[in-house]
């Protein structure tokens, strides 16, 4: 499964020059914690910034929200930042509590269905599956999966074996 994963990252980074303005231009890494979902997905781009000059912006979801709260005044040009950039990251999406926060819901829609409309592409770790997404907002969580349809997995099992902080513990 993380063999997996990686190999979509790399499909992903040779893909892209065809998939960049498609619909299916995304790429999703979901399920368990400790995984390697932000880990890969750094990687790859570092690979695009530097490879194919493409830009990208990382969205870190409870640290970025803390920092769009934290001033009013400039709530609209960061989404519109977020809305615009070649790539937006958004790692570890809906993480945090049990259900966000009404105020996360609408501006992650507001500038994921904008990058939907325009084929912008999306990078996107989440603990959450393509289901547990779609439970807490279908019209969010059926984008999200339109958009990253061709490459997305979901990592899931044995924690003392797919988790990289356990490391080790599967032998004890
Ligand atoms: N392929 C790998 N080999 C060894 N260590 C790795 C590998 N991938 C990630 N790690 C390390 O394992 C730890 C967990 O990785 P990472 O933070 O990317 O997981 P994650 O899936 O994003 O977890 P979370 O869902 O909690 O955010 C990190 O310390 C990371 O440096
Ligand atoms: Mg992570």
């Amino acid at each position: 499964m993380i063999h997996g994963a990686y190999q979509c990252a790399v499909n992903y980074f040779k893909d892209f020059d065809q998939i960049n303005s498609s619909r299916h231009n995304s790429i999703s890494l979901l399920g368990q914690p400790g995984t390697g979902k932000t880990h890969l997905l750094t990687a790859l781009a570092n690979n695009l910034i530097y490879k194919k000059q493409i830009s990208v912006l990382y969205f870190p979801f409870v640290e970025g929200f803390n920092d769009l709260k934290d001033d009013f005044n400039l709530l609209e040009e960061k989404l519109t930042k977020m809305k615009r950039v070649q790539i937006l990251f958004i790692d570890d999406l809906f993480k945090g509590r049990e259900t966000p926060t009404q105020f996360q819901l609408e501006q992650t829609f507001g500038v994921i269905n904008y990058r939907y409309l325009n084929h912008k592409p999306i990078m996107i770790s989440s603990e959450k599956t393509v289901d547990e997404l779609c439970d807490i907002d279908e019209a969010l969580g059926t984008r999200i999966y339109q958009m990253s349809r061709d490459y997305t997995v979901v990592l899931k099992g044995d924690r003392k074996i797919l988790n990289h902080r356990l490391a080790g513990m599967a032998s004890v």
